[in-house]
């Protein structure tokens, strides 16, 4: 279950901020359901959009091959704090206060030319059907040729142009979670 400080930091922000878009924290069933298809034996670039006070974040660099580096790009500066406190010196982790839509620049910013992973938790829901399309497009174009976009969302509003923008695409539904209404997909380039 998401601690109370973690849940307190999203009512926070929630309230001041729409993009938040949720109460609480990722569970950590939908956590293990998501990171199960990252591959942690090999090294790998991995970018999170929106990883709030950092629940993905933490499984993942807790994990991670000693050669992989793990973006994270949030939009929140709140959010934004606690990642960088949380990160600490690890050289492995980047803090990014930014858009998932600028991926490319930031990736670039670093000195990194692709991903292997994505994982996302950003409300796509929010985003016009251009915005939608063209957020997937420029994620699966920012891939390597064998990468995948990992990412889950409240109801199931976005296997459809998941489809269109990726080769496969595997989806299961988590309830143990706030809400209980998550799905989680596995896109593949
Ligand atoms: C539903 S919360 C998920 C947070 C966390 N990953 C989790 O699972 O508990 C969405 C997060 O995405 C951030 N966000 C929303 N839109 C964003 C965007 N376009 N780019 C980067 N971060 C964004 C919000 O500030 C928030 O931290």
């Amino acid at each position: 279950m998401p601690t109370l400080k973690g849940t307190f930091s999203y009512i926070k922000n929630f309230l001041k901020d729409r993009n938040v878009a949720a109460v609480a924290p990722s569970s950590r069933f939908l956590v293990r359901r998501v990171c199960k298809w990252i591959d942690f034996d090999r090294p790998a670039v991995i970018v999170e959009y929106g990883p709030g006070n950092g629940v993905f974040s933490e499984y993942i660099w807790e994990r991670m091959h000693p050669e992989s580096t793990l973006l994270l790009i949030e939009s929140n500066s709140d959010f934004v704090k606690m990642l960088t406190q949380r990160a600490g010196d690890d050289p492995r982790v980047i803090v990014e206060e930014g858009r998932a839509e600028d991926v490319v620049d930031i990736l670039r910013a670093h000195g990194l030319d692709g991903a292997d992973y994505i994982v996302s938790g950003i409300p796509f829901s929010f985003l016009d059907e251009d915005a939608r399309h063209a957020l997937l497009a420029r994620t699966r174009d920012v891939l390597s040729e064998e990468g995948k976009f990992l990412v889950y969302q409240n109801y199931n509003h976005l296997e459809e142009p998941l489809r269109e923008h990726f080769s496969a695409v595997t989806k299961e539904y988590e309830p143990r979670n706030i809400p209980p209404t998550m799905f989680a997909y596995e896109a593949v380039k």
